[in-house]
C-alpha cells in the first residue's frame, strides 16, 4: 500500500497491493468469483451490506477489482474511492445518471466524445434531463449560463478530437458555490498529468481501456469521487449491477504500474512528430495542447503536468479521397478507433459534424494521430511517405 505522503510515481507501483489481496505475490492475483461461500448463516448475515473490501457476491468484487479501484484512488489526492465500469461509455453514463434527476438541466461541453453527447440527446432526454452544450472556452464565463435547473456541468479536456483545454478549476470554482455537480472525463491526461479532484472535479471519469490497460486489449472505465459523493456512487454501481470481470482487472492493474513511464515516451514522441508535422507544406495547423496556438494552451501550461500522445493536425487542400490516399499509406499507424495502446494510430475526422453551439472553422481535412511507443523516427518518415501521396493526390 501506498502511504499518504509518497509522490505519484511511488503511488502508482504500491497502490492496492494490501498484503492481504497479494498473499505475498507482486501482482495481486485473479480471483474469480460468482458464489462466496459462508461458514455459517451468522457469517453470511455479518456480511451484509456489501462493501469494497469483504467478500460477498463476486458483483461485488473481489480483491482483483478492489486492488485495481484502490490504486486509481491513490492517483488522485482528495479522492475517497474509484467504482470501476466495463468500458468508458458505461462510466461516463453510470456518473451522469447517478447525479441527475428528471427535470434537471446538464450543461455539456461541445465538444464532448461523441457517444457521451448521443447518450445526452438519447437516453438522458428520455429520462427527462435536458442538456444545454457550451463552448468549451467559455472559462468562468460558465456562471452566466446556469439556472435554478442546472444541477451538473460535464468538461472533458482538452476534447480529444480538437484538443480545447477547459479552464477547469475555474469552473469547478464557479460551479461549486453554486450548488453545481462537475464529471470530467480525464482519459487524455490521467490523473498522473491532470490530478482532477485536486483541481476541484467531483467526479474523475477515464476510460481506462485507453492509457491505463495501454495494450489495446482490454475495455474498461472508471469513476473516482469524493467523500461526499462516494457513498451514493457506489449505492447507483450497484443497482446499476456494474461489474468487471477479474482478468480485466488484473491486466488494467498491470498496464496502470507502468503509465508513468509509457506517457513520457508518448508525450515525447508525440512532440517529436508534431514539430515535424509544422514544418511540412501540405499541413496547415497542427492542434496539440502544448502548442501556443492550440485554444487553452494557457490552461495547459498551468494545470498539466505534461501531454500525452494524442494530437490532431488540419491539411492544406484536397479533400477526402487524398486523406484516405495519405491515411492508407501509412505503414506504421493503424486504422481503428481508440488509443491510448503502445502503438500508433491514425484516424480521418470531422469534429464539424458533432458540434453545435461552438462548431470549429473548416480550413481543410483533419487527420487525427495517437503517437505510441515506436521509434519516432520511423513515425516521421512513415508520415513523410505519406504526406507526399496526400500531395500527388490533393
Ligand atoms: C475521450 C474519450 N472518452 C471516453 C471514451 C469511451 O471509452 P470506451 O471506449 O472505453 O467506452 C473514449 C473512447 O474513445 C474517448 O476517446
Amino acid at each position: 500500500m501506498s502511504g499518504d505522503g509518497d509522490r505519484p510515481g511511488t503511488r502508482i507501483v504500491a497502490g492496492g497491493r494490501r498484503s492481504e489481496w497479494t498473499r505475498g505475490i507482486v501482482n495481486p492475483p485473479v480471483w474469480r468469483a460468482s458464489t462466496i461461500l459462508f461458514d455459517s448463516v451468522a457469517e453470511m448475515r455479518a456480511a451484509y451490506p456489501p462493501e469494497d473490501g469483504r467478500l460477498y457476491y463476486g458483483r461485488n468484487g473481489t480483491p482483483s477489482q478492489w486492488s485495481l479501484a484502490e490504486a486509481l484512488t491513490d492517483l488522485e489526492p482528495g479522492a475517497k474511492g474509484t467504482r470501476l465500469f466495463p468500458s468508458g461509455v458505461a462510466a461516463i453514463s453510470a456518473a451522469l445518471m447517478n447525479v441527475l434527476r428528471p427535470g434537471d438541466e446538464l450543461l455539456m461541453v461541445d465538444s464532448v466524445y461523441a457517444p457521451t453527447r448521443k447518450f445526452c440527446d438519447g437516453l438522458l432526454k428520455q429520462y427527462g434531463v435536458t442538456t444545454r452544450y457550451y463552448d468549451p472556452l467559455v472559462g468562468e464565463g460558465i456562471a452566466d449560463l446556469l439556472t435554478d435547473a442546472t444541477r451538473a456541468i460535464f468538461l472533458e479536456s482538452p476534447g480529444s478530437l480538437t484538443f480545447e483545454v477547459q479552464d477547469v478549476p475555474g469552473i469547478c470554482g464557479i460551479a461549486r458555490e453554486r450548488g453545481v455537480v462537475t464529471l470530467l472525463d480525464n482519459t487524455w491526461a490521467t490523473p498522473l498529468l491532470f490530478p482532477a479532484i485536486a483541481a476541484g472535479v467531483d467526479f474523475s471519469i477515464l476510460s481506462c481501456t485507453k492509457y491505463v490497460v495501454g495494450h489495446s486489449d482490454v475495455m474498461m472505465g472508471s469513476v473516482t469521487t469524493t467523500e461526499e459523493h462516494w457513498p451514493y456512487l457506489c449505492e447507483t454501481s450497484r443497482a446499476l449491477g456494474q461489474h468487471v470481470s477479474p482478468d480485466d482487472a488484473f491486466l488494467a492493474l498491470r498496464g496502470l504500474r507502468t503509465l508513468g513511464v509509457r506517457l513520457k515516451r508518448h508525450e515525447e514522441n508525440g512532440l517529436e512528430v508534431a514539430r515535424w508535422l509544422l514544418e511540412q507544406p501540405q499541413v496547415g495547423r497542427v492542434i496539440h495542447p502544448a502548442f501556443p496556438d492550440c485554444p487553452g494552451h494557457e490552461s495547459w501550461t498551468r494545470d498539466f503536468k505534461g501531454a500525452s500522445g494524442l494530437f490532431s493536425f488540419v491539411l492544406k487542400g484536397g479533400g477526402e479521397a487524398a486523406r484516405a490516399r495519405l491515411i492508407e499509406s501509412l505503414r506504421h499507424f493503424g486504422l481503428g478507433y481508440s488509443w491510448g495502446g503502445y502503438e500508433s494510430l491514425v484516424l480521418p475526422i470531422d469534429p464539424q459534424r458533432v458540434r453545435s453551439v461552438s462548431k470549429p472553422e473548416e480550413e481543410g481535412p483533419m487527420v487525427r494521430l495517437h503517437i505510441g511507443l515506436e521509434d519516432p523516427q520511423d513515425l516521421v518518415e512513415d508520415l513523410a511517405a505519406g504526406l507526399a501521396a496526400y500531395g500527388a493526390a490533393a
